[in-house]
């Protein structure tokens, strides 16, 4: 049975908030009203103007692509959908990661794939592992697709390996999609795959790392071809993006450093804060966090839905349960928040994991 729904997002948008959310994995939203903005940002005249340039432009300059290789789509999830609509026919074998974000294998299956996973072991630091992808490929496979960095680990890939990945899929004639909403806050940041040859497809947008999720503003970064038939199905589903939200997306392009802000240093402080965190604790296992907005503990005490209710209950506090990404006895906790909030969330997860001991 194809999937028609995500319970993951829905349970995403509608649990019931808490005064210290762990379960977030983006940053604090930027106003834009911080920056210069004029009325005439809002003009819709150019509307109906296709492929708005100025903005494929300054999505191809940041990350030193042409802009004949940039798709626009809402978000990145509407880019990793249009992506797999594009390169995957009904019965196609596609390859995904485990543990991975559960949206990735709901649209694949809903395209009609027939999905496998491949292992991203945690006895091995959830790294990504070429010879793990070569067990599961087979001569019908069309696409590989994983997260880098790694959601839930924020485990980075390294580029030996995601270059021995696109080799074997050139091999089979496959390509590989990577979803890389989160590698702009690798330390130091790193360049999208899409450099690393035609066969990778890769998807971002100014949400995770940027403070900007309103904007819906996401990409797909593919060889030319390829991007010109993903423009093409598009018309299919939305046409046009917002105009007034791709005049914004530009606006924080032309700023880029003011809406960074302050962000990666909040990172590093709430990481090191974390990794104290967990070397104190026994019954918590997880490698030093050292990119990203999350990361993702093995817990000693069973189903983390436990620690998560008794969280919600007593100290008004949440994680995500790992049950959502494959892994009940893990739980993944967000750096997004203020430092202090951070600190206090954490003293609160303390807390629950001491009560249920
Ligand atoms: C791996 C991954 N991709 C995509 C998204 C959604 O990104 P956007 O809001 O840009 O659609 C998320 C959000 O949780 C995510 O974790």
């Amino acid at each position: 049975m194809r999937t028609m729904q995500s319970d993951y997002m829905h349970w995403a948008k509608f649990k019931s908030p808490v005064r210290y959310p762990l379960t977030g994995s983006e940053v604090p939203h930027f106003r834009m009203d911080s920056l210069p903005i004029s009325i005439a940002d809002f003009d819709l005249d150019g509307a109906s103007h296709p492929r708005y340039r100025p903005l494929r432009e300054r999505i191809a300059s940041r990350y030193d692509v042409t802009p004949e290789q940039v798709v626009a789509a809402d978000g990145t999830s509407m880019a990793n959908f249009l992506a797999m609509a594009a390169l995957i026919s009904p019965g196609d074998e596609v390859l995904i990661e485990h543990p991975t974000y559960e949206l990735l294998i709901g649209a694949a299956s809903f395209l009609g794939a027939e999905i496998k996973r491949f292992e991203r072991k945690g006895a091995d630091g959830f790294r990504l592992d070429p010879d793990q992808v070569v067990s599961m490929l087979s001569e019908r496979t069309r696409l590989i697709i994983l997260t880098n960095l790694h959601n839930p680990t924020s485990v980075l890939a390294e580029e030996a390996e995601l270059r021995a990945i696109g080799e074997l899929a050139r091999r089979m004639g496959a390509r590989v999609l990577i979803d890389e909403v989160y590698l702009d806050s690798a330390v130091p940041p790193r360049p999208s795959a899409a450099h690393l040859g035609p066969e990778f497809v890769c998807t971002n947008s100014l949400t995770k790392v940027y403070g900007l999720s309103g904007l819906r503003c996401g990409w797909i970064l593919a060889e030319p071809k390829l991007a010109e038939r993903m423009w093409r199905l598009n018309d299919l589903f939305g046409v046009n993006q917002a105009h007034p939200a791709e005049r914004l997306a530009c606006l924080a392009f032309e700023n880029i450093d003011q809406v960074i802000g302050d962000n990666p240093a909040m990172f590093a402080r709430n990481r090191a804060m974390f990794n104290d965190f967990v070397a104190d604790r026994s019954d918590l296992e997880c490698a030093a966090a050292k990119h990203g907005i999350t990361a993702f503990p093995r817990w000693n005490g069973g189903d983390t839905e436990r620690l998560d209710a008794h969280l919600r209950e007593r100290y008004d506090a949440s994680v995500v349960p790992g049950r959502w990404f494959e892994m009940p006895d893990h739980f993944r906790v967000g750096f997004g928040l203020s430092t202090p909030e951070f600190k206090e969330a954490l003293n609160r997860v303390g807390a629950a994991l001491d009560d249920l001991k």
